[in-house]
């Protein structure tokens, strides 16, 4: 390849398994010799810098970009730091996806089709399994203890593999969306069905303890959306992903709801689904 190639990793991540991996995606980029630029997107103003970033300086690049998957699909965030991505003429695209052992739904199958639409080129593509991020205080989270070391190296492996590929001119290395259907057809119809909207409607309240809550601004804070405002007391407004930041990281505990029927659905839809394997990575 005549030009030098330029890497970004841009992702989102609440809870912060889906950083995790950024990083070690990053720092094997940095091993191979391929500095990569790495961009945490949430807010409107963060999306928008990332796409400029990527839109400044030409050349082919290279996009890793992960989500956590959300109602069996990539988080809000990411899917409008697509669709605004104007159409690029050389680039390649890595879609990468962390899930909380319920389903991975069709989160890689949607990311790769929008990308692709963009002009990016699936290289490859990964789901990696964290824990679940709905249930930090259960006993025996699903996903409990990753992603683990296994899980980093095998996402380290993809790196490699896809530097390989491009450095060869990454002409035969394209995945379609149909190869990242981690789900039977029936399933995957129904998961296609879902969204945060739905969830939203069945999610427990969150409610205030207004006796508890010091208007510290912690939860405005850990937001990753810039969802909350304090009206004195924490108010969510529409662009709440229901990531429940606000009440994980509430040093006071005043952010409060019962999620222990949530973390029995969440059982069940594992349960029914028994998607294997945990983490897997995506070449064409
Ligand atoms: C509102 C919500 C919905 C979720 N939906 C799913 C899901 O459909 N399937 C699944 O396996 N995990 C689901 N998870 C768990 C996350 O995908 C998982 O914990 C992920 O690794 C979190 O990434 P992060 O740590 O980068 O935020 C959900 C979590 C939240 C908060």
């Amino acid at each position: 390849m005549d030009e030098q190639m330029r890497y970004f990793l841009v992702y989102c991540s609440p809870a912060g398994s889906t950083r995790h991996l950024a990083e070690v995606a990053a720092a094997e980029l940095e091993r191979l010799g391929n500095p990569c630029t790495l961009l945490a997107i949430g807010r409107r103003a963060a999306i928008e810098e990332a796409r400029q970033r990527l839109a400044a300086g030409g050349g082919p690049l290279c996009l890793y970009l992960g989500t956590p998957v959300y109602s069996a699909h990539a988080l809000p965030p990411v899917i409008e730091f697509i669709a605004g991505l104007p159409v690029a003429a050389s680039a390649w695209a890595v879609p990468l996806v962390t899930w909380g052992g319920a389903t991975s739904g069709v989160a890689l199958y949607e990311m790769t089709a929008a990308l692709a639409a963009k002009g990016y080129r699936p290289v490859g593509a990964a789901k990696v399994l964290a824990v679940h991020s709905l249930m930090w205080q259960a006993e025996q989270p699903l996903g409990a203890g990753h992603p683990d070391a296994a899980d980093d190296e095998l996402l380290r492996g993809l790196v490699r593999e896809v530097a390989l590929r491009l450095a060869a001119g990454g002409a035969a290395a394209r995945l379609s969306p149909a190869d990242l259907r981690c789900q039977p057809p029936a399933v995957f119809a129904q998961l296609q069905a879902a969204s945060l909207e739905l969830a939203r409607q069945t999610l427990p309240p969150r409610v205030v303890d207004e006796e508890l809550c010091t208007q510290c601004g912690t939860c405005a804070e850990s937001c990753p959306v810039g969802a909350v405002s304090l009206e004195p007391f924490p108010v969510w407004g529409a662009a709440c992903i229901l990531c429940f930041n606000c009440m994980r990281e509430c040093p006071a505990g005043a952010v409060q709801a019962d999620l222990s029927p949530v973390h029995a659905y969440i059982r069940q839809r594992a349960a029914t689904f028994a998607e294997t394997p945990g983490s897997q990575v995506f070449l064409p």
